[in-house]
């Protein structure tokens, strides 16, 4: 199936069981394979390579091997020239895939990927807001707005001496909401990628204690990367803001101060039904609980 209004250049060959949206671009070389699936508005770079065989073996007419799982190539993504995309992938809404890039795993909404194998080194349309931008509003308690809804940066108090050095943050002064749990993350593996979700009603407040990471947030509308590289910088997530933290330094460690306990129905992890939600689809509530853990 081919959608309307596809520029569809010289060379491309496209076999039967395929799914292709409207207003796609394949540039020349492109092979569609059975099982793969461009939703609308998709592009194609030259001779990017689909695959649809994970353990491919030469085999006679009558063992012809059938894709078990699509690979999808969700609305408006890109993909670079030469790319190569392993099989059963999901290639997010609005992505961009570098040239000559190897997708080895689903790549997010909006992320970058380049590489072999491919990594996220970014989102598309992101602002990069640190205390210096004009841009962004200075206040006199030294916190920030951002340009996603109700986040801030704030810059914590920092005492340095002869005997070292110290940061501290006072609920109500420096601290945005009573803190009702903490937790820390660390030994991340760099090239991991954690958080990717929201919360219907939890407040977040990150400091990096020591190394860096990079915390991309994102609000349905816009969207802000910030990099978390000294304990005297603190980052405000308020409810409904899809998180992503990446760029994991060997050393991080990332303290999470929360303003609820852990519970599992205040997540959203999907990130479509995140932006139908945030975007003013039904006002957002909290799934009831079921069990509370401490
Ligand atoms: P998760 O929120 O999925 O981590 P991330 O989004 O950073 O990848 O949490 C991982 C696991 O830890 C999950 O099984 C829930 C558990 N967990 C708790 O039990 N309590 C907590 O306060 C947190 C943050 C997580």
């Amino acid at each position: 199936m081919i959608g309307a209004d596809c520029n569809i250049c010289d060379g491309v060959f496209i076999e039967n069981d395929v799914v292709i949206g409207d207003r796609v671009t394949l540039k020349c070389g492109v092979q569609i394979w059975d099982g793969i699936t461009l939703e609308s508005d998709v592009f194609v770079g030259p001779n990017a390579t689909f695959t649809n065989d994970p353990l491919p073996r030469s085999r006679p007419p009558s063992q012809q091997w059938k894709p078990s799982a699509r690979t999808v190539v969700r609305c408006s993504a890109s993909i670079g020239a030469n790319a190569t995309i392993l099989p059963g992938l999901t290639i997010g809404a609005n992505s961009i895939v570098g040239a000559g890039a190897v997708v080895t795993r689903d790549v997010p909404p909006n992320a970058i990927v380049v590489g072999n194998p491919a990594r996220i080194t970014g989102y598309v349309d992101t602002a990069h807001p640190a205390f210096e931008e004009p841009h962004v509003a200075a206040s006199r308690d030294n916190h920030r707005a951002l340009h996603v809804a109700g986040a801030t940066l704030h810059r914590m108090p920092f005492i340095k001496d002869l005997k070292g050095a110290l940061s501290f943050g006072e609920i109500g002064q420096h601290l945005p909401f009573e803190v009702k749990r903490y937790f820390v993350i660390y030994d991340v593996p760099s090239r991991e990628v954690r958080g990717e979700h929201a919360h219907y009603m939890l407040h977040e407040f990150l400091i990096c204690l020591r190394g860096s990471c990079a915390v991309a947030l994102d609000d349905g509308r816009t969207r802000d990367e910030v990099a978390l590289d000294s304990p005297t910088i603190g980052l405000h997530v308020p409810p409904m803001v899809w998180r992503v933290h990446y760029k994991y330094s060997p050393d991080a460690m990332l303290l999470v101060l929360a303003s609820d306990l852990y519970r599992a129905e205040d997540y959203i992890r999907d990130y479509d039904t995140f932006v139908r939600l945030a975007r003013g689809g039904p006002a957002p509530t909290v799934p009831a609980a079921e069990t509370q853990s401490s």
